[in-house]
């Protein structure tokens, strides 16, 4: 079934954290993909005035992403522990001795409401799924939805609440999996086997995540049966991607796939480069608190290692096809990787 958002059938995947600026996802929409601003991370009064700033930039249609979450019961041991096993890396930094912070993550609810106030064409979600009733009401909205998927069950799920499309996301896929039935291991299925699984599962169209790189990876993704393709880390290096210069820098000196799956910034299995971080907290892997709290624990660090240039205690977030990073503006980006997609099919019939 075609991609019936845009021109290409191209989305450049929403990326919490700093990457998904306005004019990153505003380029996208304008050469002809679909941009996605993620805006999980932003309090509702700024993700407002994100989806608006990307309305300023664009009359094209365009993503806005939330992660589902539900408020936490943090317990004061667990909060001790974790704090404590951080200090010595707050110390390396400068940082006083950490304490409880103030919120553990945004209000999904108000988030969603601000959603449904600004309606953005599309809307996709991470994490876990919504009920029936919000997909209705987004539908209401005239917003289409996108449930992202790791596994067969959870693309039904998302079929049944009534989602118009699925993201299925390999284990390739840079930054958190989107895991939300059974565990993460059992989950991490790559791109190539899980999208014919998964066109197979539901009837409606399936977006394929996870190591695409180009117009090979398009094509690929596409000959499985995928309406279209989200791609996160092929974005991060262009300029109007919002990350710090020497993570931008690290992409791009990638060679072969330095990334690991890691619990230990956020509390979720998420995919980056392996760094001294990851490293130095592997041993305490299975005592970390769950997403949001360590999330919201490791916070200060990851600010202060941005500052201080210290690319060893950032967060990295990186697919698995890394090292064919490139970099150029993202019209750019999107018009070469039309090319190439078509290059690559053309070939392959001749
Ligand atoms: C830096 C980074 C941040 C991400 N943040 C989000 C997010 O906020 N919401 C989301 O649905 N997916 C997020 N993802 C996952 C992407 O949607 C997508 O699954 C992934 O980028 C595909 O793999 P690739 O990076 O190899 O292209 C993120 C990925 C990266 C690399």
């Amino acid at each position: 079934m075609p991609f019936p958002f845009t021109r290409y059938p191209i989305i450049q995947a929403p990326m919490a954290g700093g990457a998904t600026t306005p004019e990153l996802v505003a380029a996208v929409s304008n050469a002809g993909g679909l941009g996605s601003l993620a805006g999980a991370l932003l309090p509702p009064d700024r993700l407002r005035e994100a989806i608006r700033q990307v309305r300023r930039l664009t009359d094209r249609p365009f993503n806005v992403n939330l992660f589902v979450l539900e408020a936490v019961e943090v317990e004061s041991g667990m909060l001790e522990a974790a704090l404590h096993r951080l200090q010595p890396i707050r110390a390396e930094l400068g940082l006083p001795p950490g304490t409880a912070p103030q919120k553990f993550s945004e209000d999904f609810r108000a988030q969603l409401e601000v959603l449904l106030e600004e309606k953005p064409p599309v809307v996709s979600f991470h994490f876990d799924i919504v009920p029936a009733q919000v997909v209705e009401r987004l539908h209401q909205a005239g917003c289409q939805v996108i449930g992202t998927a790791t596994n067969r069950a959870e693309a039904l799920a998302w079929e049944a609440a009534g989602a118009d499309y699925i993201c299925a996301q390999g284990g390739e896929a840079g930054g958190h999996r989107g895991t939300f039935m059974g565990p993460f291991e059992q989950s991490m299925t790559g791109t190539m086997a899980l999208v014919p699984q998964l066109v197979e599962a539901v009837k409606i169209p399936v977006i394929a995540a996870g190591g695409i790189m180009d117009g090979r990876g398009i094509a690929a993704a596409l000959l499985l049966g995928a309406s279209a393709v989200q791609m996160g880390t092929a974005f991060l290096t262009c300029p109007e991607s919002g990350i710090h210069p020497l993570y931008k820098q690290a992409l791009l000196q990638a060679k072969g796939d330095p990334t690991v799956v890691t619990l230990t910034f956020s509390g979720r299995p998420a995919r980056g480069l392996h760094n001294a971080f990851i490293a130095r907290m592997q041993p305490y892997e299975a005592q970390v608190p769950p997403y949001p709290i360590q999330n919201a624990l490791t916070s200060e660090i990851r600010q202060a290692a941005a500052k201080a240039g210290h690319t060893g205690y950032m967060s990295l977030w990186a697919g698995q096809a890394v090292s064919l990073c490139r970099s150029m503006p993202a019209a750019m980006l999107v018009e070469t990787l039309m090319q190439e997609t078509q290059t690559t099919l053309r070939s392959q019939c001749e």
